[in-house]
């Protein structure tokens, strides 16, 4: 058989151990033979390369850990390519927060604004990796987790021939909470589960053949979902924790505005005390500390699809892929987030028909605003980043989205070298000087 690398691009994330964490308890049914981290911080590539030897040497996994600071070294004969990118690190994320907040908008990593800022930033390096992919590894998988890993699955499938997946481990966590609420083995239900990434709805949960979806309403108000209980029952459906940003939007605002930290705040304390922790030469295994953290989940989703990719599963999981008709209501190359069948070719989605009426409006609204977010990122164009803010359901007006959109240029202006200098640019702080003087 021949040897398999995985390359980890951000191989210094925090979250690397919960990979290596997966890669040891599926080493049997997948023996990495090199997994090469790659990272733009020496010192954090260090310190995670250290304990991931560590790990693998305590459980006796032979994989060889190797570090190198040029991506494309790392892609090179990759099997696998796992993207664990932050571009502007915690810092960016922090902004995405603070910034939509002083406009009376949900400040929030993926949701939002944010969720905006974050793409325009990450989409063109996502690009680049996709890029080196085909070049020096064209059979590999994108395994991406870098957030929105809607957008960015989306803006892969768009523009470039790279093989990708688009994880989150929210439809994991999620289905398998209400099935364990109501205290179903997940092997008896089949949930129906569908949306776009961090805008999902689970609409239908049948256990051993029967329609038990009211129970699983209830149970999942008894476990306290993040979703008021009446609302649940009126749309017979579980929405996704993150709808709270859009069903509750003004309590999820109130809590924002008045919390001491946001969460990418409360988030880099965590993750430096981690990094002390993982640079300790005696620790050999993932600390407790690391599920504060959150994003636990990612070993089960991530080894879960390569698994399925390179034993030709035909598995049920729940990604982001193009809709190919599965949603009736979105475009074929509209990215969705669905029941899908992952074999060796991938993820193809399981049909779900039309989109409850209730539900429709939202979804082809958002839907609207990420494809303009990508082709914003894309071509540096200020209009069509400036028409996906328009697009997006919680941006009240023209007034608030055109210095939104200024601020967050301006603040992440290193990290958005496309916006920089165009005429389309210039045509936008003529926008911008019109509205505010
Ligand atoms: C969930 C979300 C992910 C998110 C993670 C951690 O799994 O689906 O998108 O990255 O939680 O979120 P946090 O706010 O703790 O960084």
């Amino acid at each position: 058989m021949r040897p398999i690398k995985i390359a980890v691009i951000g191989g210094g994330s925090s979250y690397t151990p919960e990979l290596i964490d997966g890669l040891i308890r599926h080493h049997d049914q997948l023996p990495v033979d090199e997994l090469a981290l790659m990272d733009v911080d020496p010192e954090r590539l260090e310190i995670l390369a250290g304990l991931s030897r560590r790990m693998f040497a305590k459980a006796g996994v032979p994989t060889r850990v190797t570090t190198t600071g040029d991506r494309r070294q790392a892609i090179a004969g990759a099997a696998f390519v796992c993207t664990l990118v932050r571009v502007g690190g915690m810092d960016a994320r922090i902004r995405d927060e603070r910034i939509p907040l002083k406009y009376g908008i949900i400040g929030q990593e993926t949701t939002g604004p944010g969720g905006f800022a974050k793409a325009l930033r990450t989409i063109p390096v996502l690009l680049d990796i996709a890029r080196d992919v085909v070049e020096l590894a064209p059979d590999a998988w994108i395994i991406n987790y870098t957030n929105p890993s809607g957008l960015i699955t989306e803006a892969v499938t768009r523009f470039s021939e790279a093989r990708i997946i688009g994880l989150c481990a929210g439809p994991f966590i999620w289905t398998r909470s209400v099935l364990h609420a109501m205290g179903v083995p997940p092997e008896r239900a089949n949930v129906d589960y569908v949306g776009l990434n961090h805008l999902s709805w689970i609409i239908r949960v049948i256990v051993d053949g029967e329609d038990r979806t009211d129970d699983a309403i209830e149970a999942a108000i008894a476990a306290g979902w993040r979703i008021d209980g009446d609302l649940m029952r009126s749309l017979r459906a579980i929405p996704c924790p993150y709808l709270s940003y859009y069903y509750h939007r003004e309590r999820m605002l109130e809590q924002m505005r008045t919390a001491p930290q946001t969460r990418g705040e409360q988030v880099k304390t965590i993750e430096a005390e981690l990094m002390r922790m993982y640079a300790d030469p005696t620790l050999a295994e993932k600390p407790e500390l690391l599920k504060q953290r959150g994003g636990g989940g990612y070993s089960d989703v991530a080894l879960a699809a390569m698994l399925a990719i390179w034993h030709n599963r035909g598995e049920r999981q729940y990604v982001n892929v193009p809709n190919r008709g599965a949603i009736r209501d979105l475009p074929d190359d509209a990215v969705v987030e669905v029941a899908c069948m992952v074999d060796r070719l991938g993820p193809h989605p399981i049909v779900v028909g039309e989109l409850p009426p209730a539900m429709r409006g939202l979804v082809c609204a958002v839907k609207a605003y990420e494809q303009l977010t990508v082709e914003a990122a894309v071509t540096g164009s200020y209009r069509l980043a400036l028409q996906a803010l328009l697009a997006h359901p919680l941006v009240p007006s023209y007034e608030v989205a055109v210095p939104l959109l200024n601020e967050l240029l301006a603040a992440h202006r290193e990290y958005l070298p496309q916006f920089d200098g165009g005429a389309d640019t210039r045509d936008g702080a003529n926008v911008f000087s019109l509205t505010s003087s």
